[in-house]
């Protein structure tokens, strides 16, 4: 069932219906080089029939396995960046307790799930070190090329950790390594140890990655029901693949985006009004910064969590420059049911809210914002989504991953690759290189 509706009440001031009727020609020709595979980057598809083409062998050792996580550690820990944490980081915010970290285990029924590898902070590292000396912990790493910096510096440092507290053997049983399925240093280092090993299709590009052990098995240790994600993506590639602008909300997303971005309003704001939807922000700007942001073109991919930004960034948003647009992620329903409590004496005032349902104080505040920002001059689209549940989140990560394949390829670019990234990466090898030569010769 079709549970996202997209909204475009609120760019009607912005875009008419003659610029979507004059784009729609080009999203039609980047539908056909998704359909016959023949676009930039046809090579990296893979991601398209995931959902469908389930490896149900696959699904069942990860889940088997996530069972065993669970019972043999207090901490799982998931090192990756990029593409290789931000879904399982996003899809597991979204479904567990706001404080699941601080809960005691058998009140959150899983262990806690921590992230590394995403940064090169010693400070990070150390710390992690130091909180997971009186606890059992296992170790899931991440990472497709199986030769990125920031993962392998974790992995190396957490693995030793491991082998120190349980002995090389009792270690080979903690550590889950996902990866390449032929080559790179983390496979050959994964075959030669025996370590559980899942590997990444080499047709699906990091940032593409989430329906894949890389956010599936994550996602399982943290007991959220991976075959409803799954199914709720399958619904949407069937769903998101009709050719036809005017009923497919994915290809209206991207059509406008595209059209606001030739008028020059090129920053695209994603939003949302509940907090653990913060990740949720961080993948999408992953997955269209890198996918888009090439050939010095591309819309600038950033995000807003109101209400708390409001209060920093709103003024901005408001009354600042008008080259920016906002998408809100809008849950229709919410499940928490907390009413603000009636007072008496009313001392802070409050009581005209009184037993109203603090979300629907929220949904004010979204409704209020919206209108003032499109009156301020930020044409906005809402994407709503009925209820948060696993399903419904699989047909958003479809929505959203389809949506940039077809804008990347309207704005003219390859989407599925990342030259860009290489370039920070040779500087940073050439001074550390400098770094080892100089020791080197020091010691000489
Ligand atoms: O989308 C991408 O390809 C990147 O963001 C990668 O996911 C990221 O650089 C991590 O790469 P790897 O999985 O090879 O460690």
């Amino acid at each position: 069932m079709k549970s996202i509706h997209l909204d475009i009440t609120g760019i009607k001031d912005f875009v008419t219906d003659e610029d979507i009727n004059s784009i729609e020609k080009e999203i039609y020709r980047a539908h056909d080089m998704l359909q016959k595979k023949n676009g930039p980057g046809k090579d990296m598809l893979g991601w398209m029939d995931l959902p469908s083409n389930r490896n149900e062998e696959e699904i069942s050792r990860i889940k088997e396995l996530a069972k065993r996580i669970q019972k043999q550690s207090d901490v799982f820990v998931v090192i990756g960046i990029g593409g290789s944490y931000l879904g399982a980081k996003a899809i597991i915010d979204l479904f567990s307790n706001t404080f699941s970290n601080l809960l005691p285990y058998s009140q959150r029924k899983y262990p806690q799930i921590i992230f590394a590898g995403n940064n090169l902070s010693g400070k990070y590292l150390r710390n992690l070190i130091e909180y997971l000396e009186d606890k059992d912990f296992s170790i899931n790493v991440i990472s497709k090329s199986g030769r990125t910096l920031e993962s392998a510096i974790a992995f190396r440092t957490l693995r030793l950790v491991l082998e120190q507290k349980y002995g090389v053997r009792g270690a080979n049983e903690r550590i889950y390594v996902t990866t390449d399925a032929k080559k790179g240093i983390l496979h050959d280092i994964a075959v030669k140890n025996e370590y559980e090993m899942f590997t990444i299709p080499n047709n699906v590009g990091g940032r593409f990655s989430v329906l894949t052990p890389v956010g599936l098995l994550p996602m399982a240790v943290a007991n959220i029901e991976i075959e409803d994600i799954l199914d709720g993506a399958q619904f949407a590639t069937y769903l998101y693949n009709e050719k036809d602008i005017k009923t497919n909300d994915c290809y209206l997303y991207a059509a406008i985006r595209n059209i606001l971005y030739r008028n020059n309003v090129n920053i695209e704001i994603l939003a949302s009004y509940e907090p653990s939807f913060r990740y949720f922000i961080e993948w999408f700007k992953q997955l269209f910064g890198e996918s888009e942001g090439k050939n010095n073109k591309g819309i600038f991919p950033t995000g807003v969590n109101y209400t708390t930004d409001l209060h920093s960034l709103g003024q901005l948003i408001q009354d600042g420059r008008r080259n920016i647009f906002e998408t809100v992620i809008n849950v229709e329903k919410d499940r928490s049911f907390i009413a603000l409590p009636y007072i008496e004496e009313d001392e802070d005032g409050l009581n005209y809210l009184a037993e109203k349902d603090i979300d629907y104080i929220n949904k004010q505040a979204f409704l209020g914002t919206l209108n003032a920002h499109i009156e301020g001059g930020v044409p906005n689209m809402v994407i709503n989504i009925e209820d948060l549940n696993e399903y419904n989140i699989g047909q958003l990560i479809i929505f959203f991953e389809k949506a940039c394949a077809i804008s990347g390829y309207v704005l003219g670019v390859n989407p599925f690759n990342q030259p860009g990234v290489e370039a920070y990466k040779a500087n940073m090898m050439k001074l550390l290189k400098k770094d080892e030569d100089d020791e080197k010769e020091s010691q000489d």
